[in-house]
């Protein structure tokens, strides 16, 4: 049976040091991070991880530097042998592949996007664009017309004979973006993609790979460090601590339930209203009269249509069908900052 996730990570370990296979055994019987180097001189990189990635969504992988993030993504596309464990994609193991299976994996299904750009530096704006498609032996011509599309989707048109170090960190990734959409891959592997840029671009390049989305629906699996960023693009988002996974959900349920004081750390200082939707507080039958306000609406902007309804009560609804009621007082407690030791949703209820 052909699963519906597009990637899936069963059990998979990975250990670094002289005699990894011979460490999973002590990890599986509980041994952290810490003790594995102290005790037997081994790194423990990721430790039981399972995941499943839905196909057409972003999955964001949040964690600290550290944290096992970049060995994840690796393993899909096996720039890294797992310890022990199964990458599945599309239903067919990854770890099966022989190299020219592989390499036309690489080449057509994955692409990476990396943090570094990783620009050749003596090709111009149009030949680094072209180069996932140059690779697989696409005549240049064509290859050019093809990447083409990307480098005026990405805002670069007119700087195809440009070298990258005329162009700006910003420009350069935008170069990366469209060499990797160029392959018309359908998976996207972004490594901290847009962590070397300045705020400011970072934001401009969240909204063109989101506006992008819209349109290709592409699985992205796209890895940060920032919270924020992790918020604003993840349809999903795992994270990692010491190469462990220790929640995995959607941005509502993270918030709302975080699994323990470390992801409780991570999103202490975050905009609650920017992330929570009315959908999370609604409850009891919807009331008779009220402002509508569908259930994916941020509480931001809902606080805006129930304050100018001059409303204490709003209709919650599902596709435009009543379905709950949320009133003034649900979406300020919701957003007020929890207490340490607080444990999540049902505290405002
Ligand atoms: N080739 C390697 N040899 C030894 N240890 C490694 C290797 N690659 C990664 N590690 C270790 O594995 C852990 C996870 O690293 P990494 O996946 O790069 O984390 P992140 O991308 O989250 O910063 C770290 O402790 C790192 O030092
Ligand atoms: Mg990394």
């Amino acid at each position: 049976m052909v699963s519906d996730y597009k990637v899936q990570i069963k059990n998979l370990y990975k250990i670094f040091g002289p005699d990894p296979k011979s460490m999973v055994s002590h990890v599986q019987q509980g041994m952290g991070k810490s003790d594995l180097l102290d005790q037997h001189g081994h790194v423990l990189g990721l430790n039981d991880i399972n995941l499943d990635i839905p196909a057409k969504k972003v999955q964001v992988v949040m964690g600290l530097s550290g944290s096992g993030k970049s060995t994840l993504i690796r393993h899909i596309n096996r720039l890294i042998e797992p310890t022990a464990g199964e990458v599945i994609v599309d239903g067919e193991n990854v770890l099966e592949m022989n190299e020219t299976a592989l390499r036309n994996f690489r080449q057509k299904k994955a692409s990476m996007v990396f943090q570094k750009f990783a620009l050749m530096p003596h090709r111009t704006i149009a030949e680094n664009a072209a180069y996932g498609l140059t690779v697989q032996n696409i005549p240049e011509d064509e290859a050019k017309e093809r990447s083409q599309r990307w480098i005026d989707r990405v805002g670069l048109s007119g700087f195809e004979n440009h070298y990258p170090a005329q162009l700006s960190g910003g420009m350069q990734q935008r170069v990366g973006l469209a060499r990797a959409l160029a392959t018309d891959a359908e998976i996207l592997l972004m490594d901290e993609a847009f962590s070397a840029l300045d705020p400011l671009i970072r934001t401009d390049m969240q909204s063109v790979m989101l506006d992008l989305q819209e349109e290709l629906h592409k699985t992205i699996i796209f890895i940060t460090h920032d919270l924020d960023e992790a918020l604003r693009i993840g349809d999903n988002i795992a994270i990692l601590r010491d190469g462990r996974m220790v929640q995995a959900g959607t941005p509502q349920e993270i918030v709302l339930k975080p699994a323990d004081d470390y992801v409780r750390d991570f999103i202490q200082d975050i905009n609650r209203a920017r992330v929570l939707q009315v959908g999370s507080m609604a409850h009891g039958k919807p009331p008779a009269k009220g402002p509508k306000i569908e259930k994916n609406v941020v509480v931001e902007e809902a606080l805006q249509i129930i304050s100018s309804a001059k409303a204490k009560t709003a209709i919650v609804t599902d596709k435009g069908k009543p379905v709950g009621s949320v009133t003034l007082d649900d979406m300020i407690a919701a957003i007020a900052r929890p207490e340490p030791g607080d444990k999540g949703i049902e505290t405002y209820r």
